[in-house]
C-alpha cells in the first residue's frame, strides 16, 4: 500500500463519519481496491469500527476488496438486461470463471463486476469485456466469449 498517499487522503478529510464514502472512493482510486490495512487506517481516523466500514462498503457495488484482474468483465443487470436473461448470463460467467462478482480469478486474469446499465439497453442483455461491448448475450454466447478470451 502507498501509505504516504493514504495518509494525505486521511489528513485532508475532516475526520467525520460522513467522510467514509469519499475516503473509501479515494483509497480505492489510489490502491486499486480496498485493502485491509487501508480499512484499519480509515477506522482509526474516522473512529468507525472496521466491521462497520466493511458493512457499509459491501453495500455499494463500486467498492472492490480484491486486486483488479488484467481483464474486466462487466455483466449488466439493469432492467432491460435483467428482463432479457442477464441473471443467467451472470450465473454462467460466475460458474465458468469460478468467482463471484467483485472477485478476481486466482491467476489474476479476470475480475467480474455486475453493473446497473451500460447505456446500450437496446442491445440487451449486454456484457462488456475491457472496452468491447457484446450484445444480445445468451448463456451459449457468453461461453464463446470466455473461450475467445482464453485463446487471446
Ligand atoms: S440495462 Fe443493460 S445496458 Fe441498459
Amino acid at each position: 500500500m502507498v501509505k504516504g498517499d493514504l495518509s494525505a487522503i486521511l489528513g485532508d478529510c475532516s475526520g467525520e463519519r460522513g467522510d467514509l464514502i469519499p475516503v473509501l472512493q479515494k483509497a480505492q482510486d489510489l490502491l486499486g481496491f480496498i485493502q485491509p490495512d487501508a480499512v484499519r487506517a480509515i477506522s482509526r481516523r474516522l473512529k468507525i469500527s472496521e466491521n462497520e466500514i466493511y458493512g457499509v462498503a459491501t453495500f455499494y457495488a463500486q467498492f472492490r476488496f480484491h486486486p483488479p484482474g488484467k481483464h474486466h468483465i462487466k455483466v449488466c443487470l439493469g432492467t432491460a438486461c435483467h428482463v432479457k436473461g442477464g441473471e443467467q448470463v451472470l450465473a454462467t460467467t460466475r460458474e465458468r470463471l469460478g468467482i463471484d462478482t467483485g472477485e478476481t480469478t486466482a491467476d489474476g486474469a479476470y475480475d467480474l463486476e455486475r453493473v446497473a446499465c451500460l447505456g446500450c439497453c437496446a442491445l440487451a442483455p449486454v456484457v462488456q469485456v475491457d472496452d468491447k461491448i457484446y450484445s444480445q448475450v445468451s448463456v451459449i454466447k457468453i461461453q464463446g466469449i470466455l473461450d475467445e478470451q482464453k485463446s487471446d
